[in-house]
């Protein structure tokens, strides 16, 4: 992330923008505007990404947003913009996510900061590990002179290919359960241990699994994901004592979500009583379904028009730091169209042509905001 810094830091300065990393890592770049005071449209999306992962989710929006700048050739706005490169959105390596949008909107606590990661190191560690000061967060808050958040970034989903369109706005962005279920049976011997006196935290998981993929395939809307099991001790002649198992379910409406939730929580919890097993559900992340700002939408829409392109908008099944920031300030998003549909994996893509028309809504959306005298009060009312 050091170098990733580095190397952005060299492609901002040079177009009039001041740059710092902070107290969680993200980083943060000030384009002045025209006069002060003046309000501040903040433009970005993630650093992180998932392990294995493309090249093009999270880190397109901040090239995007550096794309913007670079578009108006040293003009000043007379509003400032700040690109953001978010540290931690994918939640990863600690389990929570949005940890660098929620420093902006100020809900980086203590149970956030004491979350670890697999060897056992903490946020907050991690935070000093990296050289800053979790002390100093309270100061990664956004500007109070902040009225909006936009976001460009890969739909990461089949639609806008299906549909022929290069770009997107985002009208919602789906709610999302994250909870490990952990079975846990006893080891024994794989070779003298009988069937019927058998504590088998694998084969518990297992039929809870399907049970997971039964609920999305019966449930309109929704889709839930087991995507890792972590089991313990882990040798093919040994009976399993632990099995922790994932759990990820999405769904646009909030009440469809939690509903499947409980009832899978409430099946594992059978699952393990029938088969004379304890189960331990921890939930991790309850993030609501998000509404975007209809304002901006709407002129991203008229972007998009000015562009060429269709208007199209959509809901988002991905996540993103948007929903952090939209419980804030007016927070809207632009989709490119992702070929293949394939995301979080090497084979993720994008169009360039889609990345130039997105470099010219972004520019049209701009100056659209420039042009509404009342881009302050008008953030504020709607
Ligand atoms: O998981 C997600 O929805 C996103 O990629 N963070
Ligand atoms: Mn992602
Ligand atoms: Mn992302």
């Amino acid at each position: 992330m050091h170098d990733v810094h580095r190397e952005i830091t060299r492609w901002l300065e040079p177009l009039g923008a001041t740059v710092r990393v902070d107290a969680v890592g993200n980083l943060r770049a000030l384009y002045r505007a025209s006069e002060t005071p003046a309000s501040r449209l903040l433009i970005g999306s993630h650093l992180d990404t998932v392990p294995n992962a493309g090249a093009f989710d999270g880190i397109l929006g901040v090239m995007l947003a550096i794309a913007c700048l670079e578009a108006l050739e040293g003009k000043r706005l007379p509003y400032a913009i700040e690109v953001v490169g978010f540290s931690e959105e994918e939640g990863v390596r600690f389990g929570i996510p949005f940890i660098g949008s929620r420093a902006l909107v100020g809900s980086v606590d203590d149970n956030l900061l004491n979350a670890e990661d697999a060897y056992g190191v903490s946020v907050r560690k991690a935070i000093q590990d990296f050289g800053l000061d979790p002390n100093e967060i309270g100061q990664a808050a956004f500007d109070p002179e902040t009225r909006a958040y936009l976001e460009f970034h890969i739909e990461q989903g089949p639609v806008l290919e299906k549909l022929g369109l290069p770009l997107a706005a985002v009208e919602r962005i789906a709610g999302q359960s994250r909870w490990e279920v952990t079975f846990l049976g006893r080891s024994n011997h794989a070779g003298t241990t009988p069937m019927n006196l058998r504590l088998d935290a694998i084969a518990a998981a297992a039929e809870w699994i399907t049970l997971v993929e039964h609920v999305a395939n019966t449930t309109p809307g929704l889709v839930a994901t087991v995507g890792s099991v972590e089991t313990k001790p882990g040798a093919t002649n040994v009976i399993a004592r632990e099995a922790r198992v994932s759990l990820d379910v999405r769904h646009p409406d909030d009440r469809d979500r939690n509903r499947a939730v409980e009832s899978l929580v409430e099946q594992a919890k059978q699952v393990a009583e029938r088969r004379g097993l304890e189960v331990r559900p921890r939930e991790r992340l309850s993030q609501a379904a998000v509404a975007m700002h209809s304002f901006l939408t709407s002129r991203i829409e008229e972007a998009l028009r000015q562009t060429g392109c269709a208007s199209h908008r959509m809901v988002s099944g991905a996540g993103h730091d948007a929903m952090i920031l939209a419980g804030k300030i007016p927070s809207a998003m632009i989709f490119l169209r992702t070929p293949g549909g394939i995301s979080h994996d090497p084979a993720e893509s994008v169009a360039v042509e889609d990345v130039a028309k997105a470099i010219e809504c972004g520019a049209h959306l701009l100056g659209q905001l420039a042009s509404v005298p009342t881009f302050h009060s008008r953030m504020c009312r709607a």
